[in-house]
């Protein structure tokens, strides 16, 4: 049975929750999705995802600049389309939100462009999200999940562990010193030829491969809270340089173990500095299944809750920035009129 802190001095356990701030448009093009959600209170009633994996797959990874301009193409079909399957017109929101940073720059200024444009015209309130904000929120979509939480965001450009205390009240408690988690799937695979996204493809060619007979080294595996991808990525590199003779599919596999392994050593490490009523996982490696099960474990071996969302809302969703919002319209923020795409935008300062 997980102990709550704030329980002992009689106060109910803080929890991070989907809280209700009306109905919510949350728009999200900070990469390689076009995706739009309506949230009602704390219902997702529609969650569209057009994924543009398909424009980059032959380049091997994301061009910004055909980013862009496939959000540009897509995004006021799926502001149609959240809305028609919410059942709403736009008469009936009562805000907007839109990523409005971290991410590329071109990507970015439309899903900004077009909320600022929405706002304007319906007379809402903008809320400009933080797109880890959003990742860390989408584990409350489906239940809410238990404070303090040990949060690890893991997606194509972050690696970090963050304590959660309050909602709204954030702490960087590690972070990768070079690639992040999914950069270097995305770059193994395409050394290895297996296509585009490389997380997914993968997992896909691990799944039903032998164990492996290599092994590849966990970053910074003794020291600390931070991450560390690129000599393990360096590994790889060399090992195909050196051993023509070993096939991708077991080189992946061995890859695969290892990166996950160096995430959930953090994550165990951390478990056993501070306490916590939970794990959560957040961010487009986090629909993992190696890096799900094991998170699971750790997180039972610790005597902690697994807050683990559905894959649908680790990879990147309009959803879980409609939630970053209405926590924030509901703590009292009234929203904006304009908002500049940030793309630098970090959600916690380094200390
Ligand atoms: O959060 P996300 O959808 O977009 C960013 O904010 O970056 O994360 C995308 C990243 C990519 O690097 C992709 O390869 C990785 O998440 N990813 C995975 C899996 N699905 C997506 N990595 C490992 N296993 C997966 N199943
Ligand atoms: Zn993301």
């Amino acid at each position: 049975m997980v102990e709550s802190s704030s329980t002992q001095d009689g106060r109910a356990p803080q929890q991070l929750r989907i809280v209700d701030a009306g109905v919510i448009l949350g728009i999200e093009t900070s990469c390689d999705e076009t995706a739009v959600a309506v949230l009602s209170g704390d219902k997702v009633l529609s969650s569209i995802i057009e994924s543009q994996i398909e424009i980059h797959a032959s380049f091997g990874g994301v061009v910004p600049e055909l980013a862009a301009r496939a959000h540009d193409h897509a995004i006021l079909t799926a502001i149609r389309a959240a809305l028609d399957e919410a059942g709403l017109s736009l008469d009936q929101l009562d805000a907007v939100a839109v990523t409005n940073g971290p991410g590329l720059p071109g990507a970015l200024m439309v899903g900004v462009g077009s909320a600022q444009g929405l706002a304007l015209g319906r007379h809402l309130p903008l809320y400009p999200v933080d797109h880890m904000e959003g990742h860390l929120f989408a584990a409350a979509l489906e239940a809410p999940v238990d404070l303090p939480a040990l949060v690890l965001l893991v997606s194509g450009g972050h690696t970090e562990m963050i304590r959660v205390d309050a909602p709204g009240s954030y702490r960087l408690i590690g972070r990768t010193k070079d690639d992040a988690a999914g950069e270097a799937f995305d770059k193994v695979a395409r050394l290895l030829d297996l296509g585009y996204p490389g997380g997914p493809a993968i997992e896909r060619v691990a799944r039903d491969a032998p164990l492996p007979t290599i092994s590849f080294p966990r970053g910074l595996r003794g020291e600390g809270l931070d991450f560390s991808f690129s000599g393990l990525k360096t590994a790889v590199m060399s090992f195909v340089r050196t051993h023509p003779e070993v096939g991708s599919v077991e080189i992946a596999t061995a890859f695969q173990i290892a990166a996950i392994d160096s995430l959930v050593i953090k994550v165990d490490r951390a478990l056993s500095l501070e306490r916590y009523a939970s794990v959560v996982l957040g961010g487009g490696v986090a629909a993992n299944e190696l890096l799900r099960t094991r998170i699971r474990q750790v997180a039972a071996d610790h005597g902690v809750v697994g807050a683990i969302p559905a894959k649908r809302y680790c990879t990147d969703n309009g959803a879980m920035i409609a939630a970053a919002a209405a926590f924030h319209r509901a703590s009292g923020d009234p929203g904006v009129i304009a908002i500049d795409a940030d793309p630098g935008r970090t959600l916690i300062d380094p200390a």
